[in-house]
């Protein structure tokens, strides 16, 4: 291994992100009666632009005025190439209460995009005397954001978590599609008469995984906008789980329960886990590097992949 020493990504729940535009305030209190692990109060692309003032209010109102339990939580501002984003952040470091935990920049294309608003967030902190220190978390979701995704994960302290959000980020590419995630219909090998989906996500999905993994940042997949899918929703979550993303975003409730499932490891993962720690405890006492655990080889490599799942599982477990 290199010498530097891969930094751990905050030790915190992130399996479920649920949004909910700032301009239906109503939806505020059954989001934080959710089972979500982090709340996404939108000003951003669920929000007409008249609405972006009233819907401001909303938020700030109601970071002080719910009970949001022990969730993160975030609220998305517009990009950098609008001329909401600045009065975003002013508006909501100089009102809303110290509940608030972190911000989420969308459409973010270079590392720069991240430090002007670090800069923004910093001087209202300091002249209003905040006391939490604010966290960040980024969308990539242009071509412009993967191609710099690993300058962009080391871009700021304060950067907690990054996500591929599918709708945008396939516009940007110019993919042929207008399907927010999960199979698309044209994107297939094709053998002896038999099509096999494959996946478009998947490169800019593990580029993702590096970069914060490199950088000790949570790699997280964004939206599956067919909330009527539920398989669907559920294969796409076990990719992204299986490739290192620690959750998925809810864009309806009735996607949170989901993405809880499958970015909790199952009791099953957990004891193989401890079974393979314990087998290797043994080798080691015995002198030796390797083992076999149930006719599989298992050796150092793999002590480190299950720490990951038992240390997940301890985490959920202590939130
Ligand atoms: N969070 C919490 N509760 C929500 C919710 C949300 N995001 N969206 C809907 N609900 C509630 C509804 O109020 C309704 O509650 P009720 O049973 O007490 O009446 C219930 O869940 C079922 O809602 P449903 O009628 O199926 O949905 P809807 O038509 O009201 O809204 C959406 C559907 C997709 C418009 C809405 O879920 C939404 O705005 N999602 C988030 C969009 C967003 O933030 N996008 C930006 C990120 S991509
Ligand atoms: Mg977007």
């Amino acid at each position: 291994m290199s010498f530097r020493v891969q930094p751990a990504a905050p030790a915190r729940p992130n399996r479920c992100q649920l949004f909910g535009p700032g301009s239906r305030p109503a939806l505020f209190e059954k989001m934080a009666a959710s089972a979500a692990d982090v709340i996404n109060l939108d000003l951003e692309d669920s929000v007409a632009p008249d609405d972006k003032p009233e819907a401001r209010r909303n938020i700030i109102a109601a970071i002080g005025d719910v009970d949001w339990g022990s969730k993160t939580l975030c609220v998305r501002i517009n990009g950098l190439d609008t001329p909401y984003w600045y009065r975003d952040v002013v508006d909501l470091l100089e009102n809303a209460s110290e509940r608030l935990d972190q911000i989420m920049i969308p459409k973010v294309g270079c590392a720069a995009d991240v430090y002007a608003v670090d800069a923004l967030v910093s001087a209202v902190e300091a002249a209003k005397g905040r006391k939490k220190r604010i966290s960040l978390e980024v969308i990539i979701e242009t071509a412009a954001g993967i191609a710099h995704v690993e300058e962009i994960a080391a871009s700021s302290p304060r950067l907690q978590a990054m996500s591929l959000g599918a709708a945008d980020f396939a516009a940007s590419m110019g993919m042929q599609t207008t399907g927010i995630g999960g199979t698309q219909e044209d994107y297939y090998m094709h053998r002896e008469g038999q099509k096999y989906w494959s996946d478009p996500w998947h490169w800019a999905q593990t580029a993702i995984v590096a970069a914060c993994r490199t950088h000790g940042v949570l790699p997280v997949d964004g939206p599956f906008g067919d909330f009527s899918d539920d398989e669907g929703f559920i294969a796409q979550a076990k990719r992204s789980a299986t490739l290192g993303m620690v959750g998925k975003w809810a864009i309806h409730p009735k996607q949170v329960a989901l993405a809880n499932s499958v970015f909790t490891p199952s009791e099953a993962k957990v004891t193989e886990a401890r079974e393979i720690l314990a087998a290797m405890e043994k080798a080691k006492a015995e002198g030796a590097g390797a083992a076999v655990y149930k006719g599989r080889l298992v050796d150092l490599a793999s002590i480190r992949q299950a720490e990951v799942i038992v240390r997940q599982a301890e985490m959920i477990a202590g939130q």
